[in-house]
């Protein structure tokens, strides 16, 4: 068959002068967004979100639709004036769309397709096109369930996204990828869609509960363990001050593990996952599994933290860990607070089989094509497999078990 590829950069080849059989489509896109840090993103002196929005000097008055996570207002219920102070102040640059709108924070409001027509209903009656902004302020659950709604507007709206938790800040809010949960399964529906502009605030991190603070650095150990030895060497060092909310050491963890995600999205060759590999699923395959079968009880960081205990643990006995690595991770995971135990990993089914391995055909049916699992190749190295042997996951499991609070 006589293929002739069309390709902007490429020139045409003018010995095919016979039509084609098939014309190969070929573009490339450009992505390109900033990830900012600071501090007290809406004091009114700070020029940051006003100049971000008006970075394309598009010389208009910016119009935004402004979702907010309960939690966050819960914790900080004056933040509502605050942003109504500060776009008031720059009446030529911003203005709110109809008022501000609160969703539901936390994993459950991932779980409805209601929630999310309805942020898309709140959006079309402001009548919001494609040059507007959404901006989304709360934890990984509410980026994703906005940010979902958000891309399927008119295909796409400008989305700025504020993360307010930890792994919001370094993981979840910075990347590419939305989604809510369907059909029993984490993240089933979703997009790619970059966002206009990241805005990380550490401050709203000292409204956190425990479980989100320690949470998020579940996602700092997964990408240290498989990317970054001397960043696992901090977590391990600072792990009593990472438990003890110090300031310094925790935007240390955000920063760094922020630059390794966005390392990764664009260098991999892959932002978009057309492959099967998925190396910062490192964990994950059980993790998604565990918040289900634990009815979302676990919160994503912990459930990714025994994640990591079970992948570490099944590395050591294949070999690609040595049990003094181990150790350190284990040991480490639990002086930062994280889990790496919970009862229902003992859960079986009628067959006698752990519920918990059903995750692995799950995982690769989320993935695609064949299985691709990422496992620590030694610590800040990683190597794909393409099988877990369940007998060894048996074994994994009644090693942890051993570390079972009473
Ligand atoms: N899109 C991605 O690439 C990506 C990557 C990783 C994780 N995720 C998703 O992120 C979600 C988890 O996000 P999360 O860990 O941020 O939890 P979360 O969004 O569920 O929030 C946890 C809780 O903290 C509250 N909260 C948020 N900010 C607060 C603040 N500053 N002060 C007080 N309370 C606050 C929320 O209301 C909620 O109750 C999961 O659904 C996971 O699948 C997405
Ligand atoms: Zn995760």
């Amino acid at each position: 068959m006589l293929v002739k590829t069309l390709e902007n950069s490429a020139q045409d080849n003018p010995s095919q002068e016979f039509p084609s059989d098939c014309y190969q489509q070929k573009f490339h896109v450009h992505y390109e967004y900033p990830v900012y840090f600071t501090r007290d993103l809406f004091n009114e002196d700070n020029d940051l979100l006003a100049s971000t929005i008006d970075g394309k000097n598009e010389a208009r008055c910016h119009r935004l639709k402004i979702f907010i996570d309960s939690g966050v207002i819960e914790a900080i219920p004056e933040i509502q004036d605050r942003i109504t102070k500060y776009v008031s102040a720059r009446p030529d640059c911003l203005k709110i769309a109809g008022k501000i709108e609160i969703v539901p924070g936390g994993e459950r409001s991932k779980n409805s397709w209601d929630l999310a027509r309805r942020i898309m209903g709140e959006i079309a009656k402001e009548r919001l096109d494609r040059q507007s902004f959404v901006v989304a302020v709360g934890g990984g659950s509410v980026l994703d369930i906005v940010g979902f709604a958000a891309s399927l507007v008119h295909r796409g709206l400008r989305l700025i996204r504020i993360p307010t938790t930890v792994l919001a800040q370094n993981d979840a809010g910075i990347g590419v990828k939305n989604g809510i949960d369907e059909q029993g399964m984490k993240n089933f529906a979703g997009t790619f869609s970059p966002p206009f502009a990241v805005l990380v605030d550490y401050h709203f991190l000292q409204t956190l509960a425990p479980k989100y603070w320690t949470g998020g650095i579940a996602e700092a150990f997964k990408v240290a363990i498989i990317k970054d030895k001397d960043f696992f060497g901090f977590l391990c060092a600072n792990a009593q001050d990472l438990k003890n909310r110090d300031d310094r050491a925790i935007e240390y963890v955000v920063k760094r593990c922020a630059e390794l995600h966005l390392d990764h999205i664009r260098t991999s060759g892959d932002p978009f996952e057309f492959g099967s590999a998925r190396p910062l699923d490192f964990g994950h395959w059980s993790a998604h599994k565990l918040e289900i079968l634990s009815d979302y009880e676990l919160g994503h960081g912990q459930a990714v933290s025994i994640g990591i205990a079970i992948d570490s643990v099944y590395a050591s006995m294949t070999g690609l860990l040595n049990d003094s690595d181990c150790m350190a991770i284990l040991d480490a995971l639990e002086k930062t607070g994280l889990p790496v135990w919970h009862d229902i990993l003992e859960m079986r089914n009628k067959e006698g089989k752990l519920h918990l391995i059903k995750g692995i055909d799950e995982f690769q049916e989320h993935l695609g094509g064949r299985l691709c699992i990422t496992l620590p190749d030694g610590i800040g190295k990683k190597i794909e497999v393409h099988e877990m042997d369940p007998v060894l996951l048996e074994k994994a499991v009644s090693i942890l078990s051993l570390r079972k609070k009473e």
